[in-house]
C-alpha cells in the first residue's frame, strides 16, 4: 500500500535496522544530541551512554577535535576518487593506524563498515592463496555464535541463527568451530580457565576437508554482539598454532575490540597473538563517519604485488574507500585517543568496572556475569517460552531511568566510552540493579 505523503513526524517510511519496528514506532525513543558520556533525548532528558553508541564512540560524543577536523575537511576536499587516484590524508591515516598496530601488521585496506571489512578480508584470503598458486584453498572457517556483520560472507562464517536462517544457503565451502561459552566458566572475571582445547576442533575440520582446501579461519578475539563470549586462556594461541601449521590465514575480527576496548590498541596485542589480518571499523573514526579498515601483514600484501606494474593487483574496493572526510575523522580520533591516553585509561579503570559489574551477582534474574577491558555482560534467566523478552524489558526500563544498555537474546551487553568516570560506572551499575530488581 502506498504511504501518504510523509510529514516530518511520520515514522512509517524509515524501515529501521535490527529494530522491533512496530514496537518502536508505537513508542519512539529519539536522541537529538550528545556530548561526552551522555545523549539528550527529544524530551530533553540526559541518558548515560553505557554502550558507546554501538561499541563505536570510544572517545565519547561530539569531541571537539574530531568535529573540527570533519568540518575543515568537508570544506577543503570533499571527495577524491578512490580508484587510481590518491589524497594525502588517506596515506597519513594508514601510517598512523600501523603505528599502533601489532608489529608485523603493516598494510591497510579501507572499507566503510565492519561488514565490508569482513567481506574484504575473506576475499583477500582466498585471493592470497590463488596469487601464490594455491587456488584450491577457498574454504572459510568461522565459529558458532560468531558475529561478522550482515553481508553474505559475514553471515556465512558467522554463527548467530537469527542472522542466518532467513537468507538462504549463503556461501558454500564454510565450516564452523564450536563456540567457547562453557557453563563451567560462569561468573569468571576476565579470561576463563576452561576451553582452550576447543581450538583443537580446527584439527578435526582440517582432517575432514584437507588443509589444502582451507583459506582462512576468522574469529572475534572477544565476541561482542553475540553476548560477550571470552576466549579461554590459551585458546587464541592454540588457534594460531594450528593455522600456522596448516598454512591457514588467521583473521581476527577486531571491529569491537580494536581501538582500546581491552586497554590495548587491539586485542591482538592484549592477547599477544598475531593474526594475518585484522578487520576493524567503529572506533576507527569514533563512530562519527562510517569507515572500516582491513589490516594485513606484509606477507599477505606482498603476495599480490606481482605481474606487470600497470595492472591492478586486487580487483576489490569501494567508492568510499579512504573517503577524505572519514580519513580526517580517523586521524583526529587517533590523535584524541593518544592525547588523552584513552587506551591506558581503559586498562586503569577496567578493574573498577569488573568489581562494579560483578556486584550485580545477587541482583534478580542474573545467571552469569562476564567482563574484560571495558566490556561487560549480565546474562538474565529467560522467561520460559518468551526468550529475549526479559532483557528487552530491561532495556526499555533502563532507558526510562536514564541509562543506555544493549541486549542480545537475554544478555545485557555494555561497552561504555573509554572516558567513563568511576562515579558514572557506579551510576550505570546502580541504575541497572534498580532496573533488574523491579523487573
Ligand atoms: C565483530 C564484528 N564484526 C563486524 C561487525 C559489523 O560491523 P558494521 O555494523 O559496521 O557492518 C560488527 C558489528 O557489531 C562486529 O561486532
Amino acid at each position: 500500500m502506498a504511504l501518504d505523503r510523509p510529514t516530518p513526524n511520520d515514522l512509517r517510511a524509515f524501515w529501521m535496522p535490527f529494530t522491533a519496528n512496530r514496537q518502536f514506532k508505537a513508542s519512539p525513543r529519539m536522541f537529538v544530541g550528545a556530548r561526552d558520556m551522555h545523549y539528550t533525548t527529544a524530551e530533553g532528558r540526559q541518558v548515560l551512554d553505557g554502550t558507546a553508541g554501538l561499541w563505536c564512540c570510544n572517545a565519547g560524543h561530539c569531541r571537539p577535535k574530531i568535529t573540527e577536523a570533519v568540518q575543515k575537511q568537508v570544506a577543503e576536499l570533499d571527495y577524491a576518487p578512490a580508484f587510481q587516484m590518491g589524497h594525502p590524508i588517506a596515506f597519513e591515516l594508514a601510517n598512523r593506524i600501523i603505528d599502533i598496530a601489532p608489529e608485523g601488521i603493516d598494510h591497510v585496506f579501507y572499507t566503510n563498515s565492519g561488514s565490508e571489512s569482513v567481506e574484504t578480508a575473506l576475499k583477500i584470503a582466498i585471493a592470497y592463496h590463488r596469487a601464490r598458486g594455491d587456488g584450491a584453498r577457498t574454504r572459510l572457517i568461522g565459529r558458532e555464535r560468531g558475529y561478522h556483520g550482515v553481508n553474505f560472507g559475514g553471515i556465512s562464517v558467522g554463527g548467530i541463527v537469527n542472522n542466518r536462517k532467513m537468507f538462504g544457503t549463503m556461501l558454500g565451502g564454510v565450516d564452523h568451530l564450536p563456540h567457547t561459552h562453557l557453563p563451567e566458566n560462569a561468573w569468571t572475571k576476565g579470561q576463563p580457565e576452561h576451553g582452550a582445547n576447543l581450538a583443537d576442533d580446527l584439527e578435526r575440520i582440517v582432517a575432514l576437508h584437507g588443509a589444502e582446501t582451507i583459506a582462512a579461519c576468522i574469529v572475534e578475539p572477544v565476541a561482542g554482539s553475540t553476548g560477550v563470549l571470552l576466549p579461554p586462556r590459551g585458546y587464541l594461541e592454540r588457534l594460531r598454532e594450528i593455522c600456522t601449521k596448516h598454512g591457514i590465514l588467521l583473521i581476527f575480527d577486531e571491529v569491537i575490540t580494536g581501538f582500546g576496548r581491552l586497554g590495548s590498541p587491539f586485542a591482538a596485542q592484549h592477547f599477544d597473538v598475531l593474526p594475518d589480518m585484522m578487520t576493524t571499523a567503529k572506533g576507527l573514526t569514533n563512530g562519527v563517519i562510517p569507515m572500516g579498515a582491513v589490516l594485513t601483514t606484509g606477507a599477505v600484501h606482498d603476495a599480490f604485488m606481482q605481474g606487470p606494474e600497470h595492472m591492478i593487483e586486487l580487483f576489490h574496493g569501494y567508492t568510499y574507500s579512504g573517503n577524505p572526510i572519514a580519513c580526517a575523522a580517523g586521524l583526529a580520533t587517533l590523535e584524541t585517543y593518544a592525547e588523552e591516553g584513552l587506551f591506558d585509561r581503559c586498562a586503569e579503570i577496567a578493574p573498577y568496572w569488573e568489581e562494579a559489574l560483578h556486584s550485580l551477582r545477587d541482583a534478580r534474574h542474573v545467571i552469569d556475569i562476564r567482563n574484560m577491558g571495558l566490556i561487560g555482560a549480565v546474562e538474565l534467566e529467560p522467561i520460559p517460552g518468551a526468550p529475549t523478552k526479559r532483557a528487552f524489558s530491561a532495556f526499555l526500563k533502563a532507558y526510562e531511568k536514564g541509562i543506555l544498555i544493549r541486549t542480545t537474546g537475554d544478555i545485557i551487553a555494555m561497552s561504555p566510552p573509554l572516558i567513563i568516570e568511576r562515579a558514572q560506572v557506579d551510576e550505570l551499575i546502580g541504575t541497572l540493579r534498580d532496573v533488574l530488581d523491579n523487573l
